[in-house]
């Protein structure tokens, strides 16, 4: 049997049984072969196809606050970086947001900041609650990174339904070396525990190409996923930040993204999978790639213009200077050049709505 024959049997076999062995994961992981990368995105969108069609689903990010009391290595919002101009957005402005979005035709906003103490659980609460109550027929997702269960259950109750919290990545050293001591894996995975049995729609992700990843941390990132299941999974390339520890090393690349944005598709065929920003950022043509290997999410800014640069998780973000009308309509040409289209819906997970039944 030639090379090819094996990588492609490896791809039936994960397309038809969403498993593999380690070995063969591995293999996949590493594979740079040309041929076998074209077999691979043509499978996953033939999966996304099946369940999704040509539907992109579009959420409104709303980058609300940049204060953040965490240090991650990787991060320009680290609590270390006194480089970052730090912002807030009030409520009014993140309700303006939410309007010009629904304007545009979202139907999902996410909120995301750093781990700011000044959103205590109540003033998040309230603020969650008047975006519901607002707009009943919008679905509003948190990345909001670690809370207790008390709290997560209180912004569930005002009405936020999804959650998205990066795993970043599943080997518990791997994580320590990312992530100073104070900061526990653990602890990480007790929270996406207790948002799945609240009963959140829930997302997580990894990092690809973070300094010290291995093919062997990716292959447990995917053995968590299989496990966990998550109705969603974020993944974009590590890109530095120059004000952070890991300013010096290079970024993670657009084909490995791509790689394992198929694999993902395979495995968890009914998966929400985004082409992030970060994918965007690290090749102009990231997202379409991304699209047309099983992603069928993308998640635009619509924080204000003027506070766009200061939420710079990482080095050269794209989008940061367009209007969130601009930036939707330069998406929509993004997106059509590649025969989908994007709908206007709340995009719910089909597993999740399916398991509601
Ligand atoms: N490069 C790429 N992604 C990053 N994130 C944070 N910093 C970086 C970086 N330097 C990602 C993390 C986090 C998400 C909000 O952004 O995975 O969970
Ligand atoms: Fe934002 Fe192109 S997608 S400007």
């Amino acid at each position: 049997m030639n090379t090819l024959c094996y990588y492609q049997n490896l791809i039936k076999k994960l397309t038809k049984q969403q498993d593999l062995t380690n070995e063969e994961f591995t293999a996949l992981l590493t594979c740079e072969d040309r041929a076998v990368t074209d077999f691979l995105t043509q499978r996953a969108r033939a999966v996304r196809e099946k369940h999704y069609g040509k539907d992109v689903y579009i959420r409104g990010l709303i980058e609300f606050t940049n204060h953040c009391r965490n240090n991650c290595y990787y991060c320009g919002i680290r609590r270390g970086n006194d480089k970052a101009q730090r912002y807030r957005l009030t409520r009014e402005e993140i309700l303006s947001c939410c309007e010009q979005g629904y304007q545009l035709g979202f139907r999902t906003f996410v909120l995301q900041g750093g781990e700011d103490a000044y959103f205590t659980d109540k003033r998040l609460s309230e603020l969650v609650f008047a975006i519901k109550n607002r707009f009943p027929d919008c679905a509003i997702t948190l990345s909001i990174g670690e809370r207790e269960k008390e709290s997560y259950e209180a912004f569930f109750a005002a009405g936020a339904e999804r959650f998205l919290l990066r795993h970043e990545t599943a080997d518990q050293a791997h994580y320590q070396s990312l992530h100073p001591a104070e900061m526990s894996f653990d602890h990480r995975m007790q929270c996406l525990n207790d948002l799945r049995t609240i009963g959140y729609q829930v997302g997580c992700g990894m990092m690809i190409g973070s300094p010290g990843q291995t093919p062997e941390h990716l292959l447990k990132d995917l053995r968590f996923l299989q496990d966990f299941q998550p109705e969603m999974v974020g993944i974009g390339p590590f890109i530095p930040q120059h004000d952070t520890p890991l300013a010096k090393y290079p970024a993670g690349t657009a084909t490995l993204t791509v790689r394992l944005l198929a694999i993902i598709r395979l495995l968890l065929p009914k998966v929400l999978l985004p082409a992030t920003t970060a994918l965007g950022t690290i090749d102009s043509l990231g997202r379409q790639k991304g699209l047309l290997a099983g992603a069928n999410v993308l998640m635009p800014n619509l924080s204000p213009t003027n506070v766009r640069k200061k939420y710079a998780l990482y080095d050269n973000k794209i989008c940061t200077g367009e209007e969130a009308a601009e930036c939707i309509r330069c998406l929509t040409r993004q997106v059509d050049s590649t025969g989908y289209h994007i709908t206007i819906n709340r995009g719910d997970s089909i597993v999740f709505m399916e398991r509601k039944k």
